[in-house]
């Protein structure tokens, strides 16, 4: 069955965007109608799609305000039609901690929400300090370093599981 789906995400440095440009391109092959939008540009109504993924990741423990607005707002509509939610922090990437169940941030997300989507899921994310504000890097050092994680300025490492990332996307497919 074709099925027109949104994805609408938040991301600051991209990670979150590349996990939805690969949904895009599993979902496309598998010939449903896509539309993906940042939530900043997002104008169109929930009930304009059969399916909605919503992603954000984690900033200093919390998703995106945004994002947390959105569905807030919406989630009487989020309830009329498929949904699926995924997070995307760096805490996942340890594998105690890569699953919705397990995952602090999403158990923290779903106490303080009333919505309850289709499919959960969350991602590990990049970590990249070279990118970051020094004020950021030395935080995420401190986290790094806390959660027995590498804390070298020098450190480039992309934990996403694409494997994982092409589950959900079939998992979409099929709800
Ligand atoms: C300023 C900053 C704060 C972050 N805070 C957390 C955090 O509290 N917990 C965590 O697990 N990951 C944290 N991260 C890691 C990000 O969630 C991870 O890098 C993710 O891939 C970012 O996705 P994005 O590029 O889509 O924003 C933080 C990253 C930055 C730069």
């Amino acid at each position: 069955m074709k099925d027109k789906i949104g994805i609408v995400y938040a991301t600051v440095d991209g990670q979150t965007l590349k996990i939805c440009n690969e949904l895009v391109n599993i979902l496309k092959q598998n010939k449903q109608d896509i539309e993906l939008y940042s939530i900043t540009e997002f104008s169109k109504k929930v009930t304009d799609f059969d399916k909605l993924v919503i992603g954000s990741s984690i900033r200093y423990g919390v998703h995106h305000e945004k994002i947390i607005e959105f569905i807030n707002a919406n989630i009487a509509q989020l309830d009329t039609i498929k949904t699926a939610f995924f997070s995307v922090n760096l805490v996942a990437r340890k594998p105690e901690k890569n699953k919705p169940e397990t995952n602090p941030y999403v158990i923290k997300f779903f106490k303080k929400i009333d919505w309850k989507p289709t499919v959960v899921e969350v991602f590990a994310g990049m970590l990249d300090y070279k990118k970051y504000k020094p004020f950021d890097r030395i935080m995420i050092q401190f986290i790094m370093w806390m959660t027995k994680g590498p804390t070298d300025r020098n450190t480039v490492i992309e934990y996403t599981n694409w494997n994982k990332v092409k589950e959900f996307g079939m998992t979409i497919l099929k709800v």
